[in-house]
């Protein structure tokens, strides 16, 4: 029985420019090359071309650097220097911060996590095969939706049932030399999940799952090359596998949690993320920040310790809309009255009333935490019950910290703000409260554009005491 694969790549394929459709693009080079897809046919595309027919392109010269992106390429320069690796400007640093979730680790490159969660070196960002010195192109943001749509469009045009990868190179820990991946797949589960298969004696396999789609990136690598070779779409015939509509990149890549790698480096690293991390008080980038990111950070907020486990902790996101600005306007009118009150200047007040509306209005995202107290217990004396109420805000407060820590983890930058106590009855009426909340502190929340200083802190001296026993 023959058990043959081929790999072809099309000849002849033009310099991509944006706007291009690659199926046609496909199309005219299977015609152009004398060649028939068949059904069950493997199409890999080399993500550059990809990139630029979708205009994920940047030209370095229009990008503004950021502090964070200046005090990168201080660090990351000497190391590259050192290793005799291409010098990343701020502006290329800048690109790779704002196409990523998380940078993992500054030495001569970045490694970091990309928006898709792809992690790999300078965020996939690649200067080569990009026309022009200034020009760099980007990951596609959704190459799952890009591969499914040329998918479709070769069936439309061919009437065949074929599968497509866009495919890249990424280095690997551990091993040197770049391999093919897998970005984006259409008709072609990304994993062979062999668990509980039998092998050649007969023993279950416990934990064999085959990367399927990595390693046909990586077949199709061997002809796809990476430099002058110019063969960005490659056919692979002959390799057996079922074909499916609901497949994924994502399958392939590792949860966080069952990263055993990113776990440790987080245990290693958490006394010193508990240290730096920061208010932030300055004004946030205008980049949007996923609001996916913010649920699973309140998700984090669940697990904070309460008294009696009675989680009185509630989150509302108040989107940038009519209700936050009157909420804020209703509230800065009562800051007005209890200022002029406490007989401050008319110049104070006017300056304070601006911060606020700045603070607060320009903040991309803007959440109210609250304490319920129908989840507090009930006592028959009034002490016990005050008691109660502040064991519920010392545990709201401490979800508020486990929030704060899990934003800081996600490279969010944010500050609590107390305001919200001082109107606990302007935002209830405002956001149409249950009158079982005590609005307690807002999180202005975003993307950073600068360093914050580090407060000075007391002494452990001044802090903790050891009680010793008088002896004798
Ligand atoms: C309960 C609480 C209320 C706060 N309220 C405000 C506030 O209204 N305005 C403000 O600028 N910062 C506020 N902050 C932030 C503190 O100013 C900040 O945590 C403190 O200066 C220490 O700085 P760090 O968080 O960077 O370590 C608040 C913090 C907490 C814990």
């Amino acid at each position: 029985m023959k058990n043959e694969i081929e790999i072809i790549g099309l000849e002849g394929i033009p310099l991509i420019n944006p706007g291009d459709d690659i199926s046609e693009i496909i199309l005219n080079g299977l015609e152009k090359n004398d060649f028939s897809l068949k059904n069950g046919d493997i199409i890999l595309i080399a993500q550059t071309i990809i990139s630029k027919s979708i205009g994920r392109i940047r030209n370095l010269k229009d990008i503004k650097p950021s502090e964070k992106a200046f005090s990168l390429y201080e660090k990351i320069t000497p190391k590259a220097k050192l290793k005799d690796v291409p010098i990343k400007s701020p502006e290329h640093i800048q690109a790779i911060l704002d196409e990523s979730n998380e940078i993992l680790k500054a030495e001569h490159v970045l490694i970091t996590e990309t928006k898709q969660g792809f992690v790999c070196a300078n965020a996939g960002i690649d200067k080569s095969n990009v026309e022009g010195e200034d020009y760099i192109a980007l990951l596609p943001e959704n190459s799952d939706e890009i591969s499914q749509k040329i998918r479709e469009a070769l069936k439309k045009s061919t009437g065949k049932d074929i599968a497509v990868i866009i495919t890249d190179s990424f280095g690997r820990p551990f091993r040197v030399g770049a391999v093919g991946v897998a970005l984006g797949v259409a008709g072609i589960q990304s994993i062979i999940d062999k668990r509980g298969d039998l092998d050649l004696f007969g023993h279950t396999l416990q934990s064999t799952i085959i990367g399927q789609v990595d390693n046909l990136a990586s077949a199709a690598q061997l002809i796809m090359g990476e430099a002058d070779e110019g063969l960005p779409i490659v056919i692979l015939r002959g390799y057996k596998f079922n074909l499916t509509e609901n497949a994924s990149i994502q399958q392939i890549l590792r949860e966080r949690h069952s990263d055993l790698f990113r776990i440790e480096k987080n245990a290693n690293n958490l006394f010193k993320s508990l240290k730096n991390r920061r208010s932030y008080k300055s004004e946030f980038d205008l980049k949007t920040v996923d609001i996916n990111l913010i649920r699973e950070c309140i998700e984090i907020a669940r697990w904070a310790p309460s008294a009696h486990n009675g989680q009185f902790w509630r989150y509302i996101i108040i989107e940038k809309s009519k209700i936050r600005n009157s909420l804020i306007d209703r509230m800065n009118e009562k800051l007005k009255r209890d200022l002029i009150k406490d007989g401050k200047s008319k110049e104070f007040i006017k300056t304070k009333i601006k911060n606020r509306r700045e603070i607060f209005l320009k903040s991309p995202i803007l959440i109210l935490q609250c304490l319920d107290t129908r989840d507090l217990e009930k006592y028959a004396d009034d002490e016990r019950e005050n008691n109660e109420f502040i064991m519920g805000v010392q545990s709201v407060s401490a979800s508020a910290t486990y929030f704060l820590l899990a934003l800081q983890a996600r490279n969010l930058a944010a500050c609590w703000y107390c305001a919200p106590l001082f109107a606990k009855n302007i935002v209830k009426e405002v956001l149409k409260l249950p009158s079982s909340y005590v609005p307690m502190a807002f999180f202005t929340i975003g993307y950073s554009l600068k360093e914050q200083k580090t407060p000075v802190r007391k002494k452990l001296s001044e802090i903790l005491f050891d009680l010793k026993e008088e002896n004798g």
